[in-house]
């Protein structure tokens, strides 16, 4: 098995608040891997660093060997690491479609771009299968910023799989999302991992959810790292089990 993100001895603090301390993982090339734990234990802190959101005060992350931890979020997204965001990142006032076009980081934007038809028709049937494949095809036209917060959590998943990256971090993915339309998403994240052979890293909340979702979970609490395992594993990891209760 191939690692292809591996996260050694990594230490994050803002002001006085440590968020990750001495946090280590390796994420295997090909499968779901899944990130757990109770509210404020560090989870998006990880992933920031890993997408060189922020700097981190020590450790290493390295991307398919190369070390990353240095470099910025735009280097590092083109060497096909993406993430979506706990809350949307979308242009409200353009329609899907148009998010969808310009959401490839690759592209060097200019006015005619942003107003003009400039977009190859290759490019425009991409983010129409896209937009497809996630449930929005009927919605294609309307403004990103009509959509329902579900919607635009799916409009941006289609807007990194447009950039057809190696490995996507998710962020909640099903947070916010119609309780009715969970399986499906369920169904399409294992798709893009089977058949688009993209690698996954999933925060997520909804213990359902991950545990048919991931092969191997890691949980958090306080800023470390507390358990990994199986979804049987750690369903049955009484430290995993606390953590939660003692968060409420
Ligand atoms: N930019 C920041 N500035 C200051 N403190 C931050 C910042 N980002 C995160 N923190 C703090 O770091 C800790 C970890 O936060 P983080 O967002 O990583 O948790 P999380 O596990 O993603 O939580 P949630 O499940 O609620 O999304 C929290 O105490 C949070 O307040
Ligand atoms: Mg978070």
């Amino acid at each position: 098995m191939t690692t292809m993100i591996e996260v050694r001895n990594v230490s994050k603090a803002f002001g006085g608040v440590q968020a990750n301390k001495d946090v280590s993982i390796a994420v295997p090339e090909g499968k779901i891997t899944g990130l757990i734990g109770p509210n404020g234990s560090g989870k998006t802190t990880l992933f920031n660093s890993i997408v060189g959101y922020h700097p981190i005060d020590e450790g290493s992350i390295r991307f398919e060997g190369t070390e990353i931890s240095r470099m910025k979020v735009q280097e590092i997204a083109r060497l096909g690491l993406l993430r979506t965001f706990q809350q949307t990142r979308i242009y409200g006032k353009m329609d899907c479609v148009r998010n969808m076009l310009i959401s490839v980081p690759q592209r060097t934007m200019g006015w005619s771009d942003m107003f003009g038809e400039q977009f190859s028709a290759e490019d425009k049937e991409k983010a129409e299968h896209l937009l497809e494949f996630v449930g929005l095809y009927a919605k294609r036209n309307l403004l990103a910023g009509d959509l329902s917060f579900g919607q635009q959590k799916l409009l941006e998943f289609a807007m990194a799989l447009m950039n057809e990256p190696k490995i996507l971090l998710l962020d909640e993915p099903t947070a916010g999302i119609n309780p009715t339309l969970i399986n499906g998403l369920i169904d399409r994240l294992k798709r893009v991992n089977d058949e688009f052979g993209i690698t996954l890293f999933v925060i997520e909340h909804n213990m359902r959810v991950i545990m048919n979702l991931a092969e191997h979970i890691y949980c958090m609490a306080h800023g470390q790292m507390l358990a990994e395992g199986t979804p049987d594993t750690i369903r049955n990891d009484q430290r995993v089990i606390d953590a939660y209760l003692g968060a409420h």
